[in-house]
């Protein structure tokens, strides 16, 4: 019995740690069941077209390559740089407000670690026991690092359905930080057909 609880732990120890690699597919199939149950009249306010549902699995492609255990850094100040010259950088086309520079005396820019398969924030999606968050999510962020990506997929559709109230207000820079993470220039042009062409037809 001893032996058998050690072999499990070591099991559930390397699982945790090398994390699993999601079939794109079957992320894909997750996202459409869930959005499915969260539409009202047959639409989702923010995710009803379907190559929306293929940008949120590039994302994942792009910035975990499907890994259920992935962390990462997220430096503060890095999206000032790495979205340089976009057209929907927010502000862009305001001459008033248009310089780089006035992201960060908005508010003093924040780290941030970003878990799971879909690389979402601590400081604004889960808790990591160290750092001051929003935790939307309400959860853990080593909860994002399991081999079960059911709580990733609803907190980032909670993400896209709720904006919080009150104390769990997200201010405005952290929720266009995230969404610019997760709608990330390389999955721009991607469209259903095609980065889904190689999977079974979605679930009925
Ligand atoms: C997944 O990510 C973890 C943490 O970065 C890493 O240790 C592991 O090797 C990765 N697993 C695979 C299969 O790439």
């Amino acid at each position: 019995m001893k032996l058998l609880s050690v072999f499990v732990l070591a099991v559930l120890g390397c699982s945790l740690a090398e994390g699993r690699i999601v079939p794109k597919c079957d992320l894909r199939d997750q996202l459409l069941t869930a959005i499915r149950g969260l539409t009202v009249n047959g639409n989702h306010p923010v995710l009803s077209d379907a190559d929306q549902v293929a940008k949120l699995v590039c994302h994942a492609e792009q910035s975990s390559g499907f890994n259920t255990s992935a962390v990462k850094d997220l430096p503060a100040g890095i999206e000032d740089t790495s979205h340089q010259g976009e057209q929907n950088w927010p502000n862009a086309g305001d001459p008033q407000n248009n310089d780089a520079s006035s992201w960060q005396t908005r508010k003093p820019p924040q780290p941030w670690v970003l878990y799971g398969v879909f690389q979402l924030s601590n400081r604004l999606l889960c808790d990591d026991g160290v750092n001051p968050s929003i935790n939307l999510c309400e959860t853990s962020c080593s909860k994002f690092l399991d081999d079960d990506t059911a709580d990733d997929v609803s907190c980032l559709l909670r993400f896209f359905g709720n904006s919080g109230s009150g104390a769990t207000r997200p201010s405005i820079e952290d929720l266009l930080k995230m969404i610019h993470l997760i709608f990330q220039s390389e999955c721009k042009d991607v469209q259903d057909s095609d980065y889904f062409a190689g999977c079974p037809p979605p679930p009925q």
